[in-house]
């Protein structure tokens, strides 16, 4: 399963990329606004530091503008994937993108049906958002395994499920049970990801006992 990180923070993706994690990063324009910083000049920071996809979505909602929305953001670098909502116009934007050879992510996914839309165009990923779908008490996580499973079904179907919205470790491990091709990971659940408490524990112990042999490696 690849690893995508949620963030447009610059540094943190610098940070994750450089320990190996990261296939490629995930954006919105919620997460844009929390970095702080100019949309275009940070997808254009973010292309140069990962090689992977870099999803940059479409701000607007009508079909003309997000087209030439989606076309400017194509232009940024090789590695950008488009990313474009799950509306009619989204995916007609989408259908567009995709026949000029653009890879997209169709974004805010929460059911199969909607999944089977975006595999009808040919969208590069699907994004379903598992904890949006936990908070309003839905089992997030069941929509991910459906998705695969139907997708698996059709040997024309070339659409890369991207489980989204995750919120916790677990979540991970669910979407990798699922199948999912994808994960997009916030950077504090993948830091979070390395934490075990026997981990700790049995490095404390391994760090007292080679001090206690007075030796040295080096
Ligand atoms: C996916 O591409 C989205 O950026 C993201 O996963 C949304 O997650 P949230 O529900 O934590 O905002």
């Amino acid at each position: 399963m690849k690893f995508f990180v949620d963030t447009a923070n610059v540094d943190e993706i610098r940070e994750l990329a450089d320990m190996g994690m990261l296939d490629g990063v995930t954006t919105n324009p919620s997460l844009i606004n929390k970095a702080g910083h100019d949309f275009i000049e940070t997808i254009t920071e973010i292309c140069k530091v990962v090689d992977g996809p870099v999803s940059a979505e479409v701000a607007s909602t009508d079909y003309e503008t997000m087209m030439k929305e989606g076309e400017k953001l194509a232009q940024i670098a090789s590695n950008v994937c488009v990313k474009v909502p799950l509306t009619p116009a989204g995916l007609k934007v989408g259908k567009q993108l995709v026949d000029n050879g653009q890879d997209i992510n169709v974004t805010l996914c929460f059911s199969a049906a909607q999944a089977l839309l975006a595999a009808k165009i040919g969208a590069t990923y699907i994004s379903p958002f598992v904890g949006r779908l936990d908070d309003i008490g839905q089992e997030g996580m069941s929509l991910v395994s459906d998705i695969v499973d139907i997708y698996e079904r059709y040997d024309h179907i070339h659409t890369q499920v991207l489980a989204a919205s995750v919120r916790g470790p677990q979540h991970v491990v669910q979407a990798a049970l699922a199948g999912s091709h994808v994960v997009t990971v916030p950077p504090k659940v993948l830091h979070q990801m390395f934490n075990h408490p026997l981990t700790k524990s049995g490095l404390d112990q391994f760090v007292a006992d080679w001090k206690a042999t007075g030796q040295s490696i080096l």
